[in-house]
């Protein structure tokens, strides 16, 4: 029984991975970095529910290397900075839908990547069991704000034996984290990378107001440009 459910937990997200690349539909992106999403109906935080949000606070620029906004090429940059897919696929996390100002309206994550400590699957079980860095990934890729930059809600969790609470200060953590591991020069697979950090200002509202865990957050939105190289 556990066997089942761990195999077929294995083997779906390369299901949809499979139909992402194949898709005939991956058109032209718009050649910019972002879109707000508050400027166009949408909002800077996900639903988890219960009136409450988790802040996109990661945005990677659609103006990164086309590939890095594809499925697989991101998960090759999770990779490349130390996350790898969910402990054998499982949501133990749960869905939590965004809405991007796209047109697409609110859209369940496409992918949710957990903090690796060692080998790819292996490791990520760990995590869900000690607890660590996570992120859920959301594309801005509607047909009114097609900029195809990926929106990342990052948070460090307590282990499962908690819940999956984020830990205190655990959205500016979180964020700090990734961006520490991915700024300069990463690769994986033996695809290299450079990325840039920005910050922006202004897009995510600072405060702990409607944030999921009452945990106030500095309302920073890292910009991380990806470039192959
Ligand atoms: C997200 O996924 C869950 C589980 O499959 C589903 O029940 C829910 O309707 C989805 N939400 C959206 C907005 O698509
Ligand atoms: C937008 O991205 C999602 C997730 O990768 C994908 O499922 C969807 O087909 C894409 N939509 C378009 C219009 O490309
Ligand atoms: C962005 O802001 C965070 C939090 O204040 C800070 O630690 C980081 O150094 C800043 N990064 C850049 C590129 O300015």
């Amino acid at each position: 029984m556990y066997l089942m459910n761990a195999l077929r937990g294995f083997v779906m997200p390369y299901l949809a991975l499979i139909n992402l690349v194949s898709s005939p539909t991956m058109d032209q992106q718009d050649g910019v970095a972002y879109y707000s999403p508050t400027d166009r109906g949408g909002s800077m935080l996900i639903n988890a529910g219960d009136g409450y949000g988790e802040p996109m606070n990661v945005i990677i620029s659609g103006l990164s290397s086309p590939h890095i906004l594809t499925l697989d090429g991101a998960i090759n940059f999770a990779r490349a900075i130390g996350f790898s897919e969910e402990c054998f696929g499982l949501h133990l996390g749960g869905y939590m839908p965004a809405n991007l100002g796209d047109g697409n309206g609110w859209v369940n994550q496409t992918i949710e990547l957990r903090q690796d400590y060692g080998n790819a699957g292996i490791g990520t079980c760990l995590e869900s069991l000690v607890g660590g860095n996570h992120f859920r990934i959301f594309v801005q890729n509607g047909t009114t704000a097609d900029s195809g930059a990926l929106f990342l809600a990052v948070s460090r969790e307590e282990p499962l034996t908690e819940d999956h609470d984020v830990v205190p200060d655990g959205y500016n953590i979180g964020r700090n984290q990734l961006v520490s591991a991915a700024v300069g020069k990463t690769w994986y697979n033996e695809v290299k990378y450079h990325t840039v950090a920005q910050n922006i200002t202004g897009l995510l509202k600072a405060g702990a107001d409607g944030v999921n865990h009452d945990i106030a957050q500095d309302g920073i939105v890292t910009l991380l440009t990806v470039t192959i190289y």
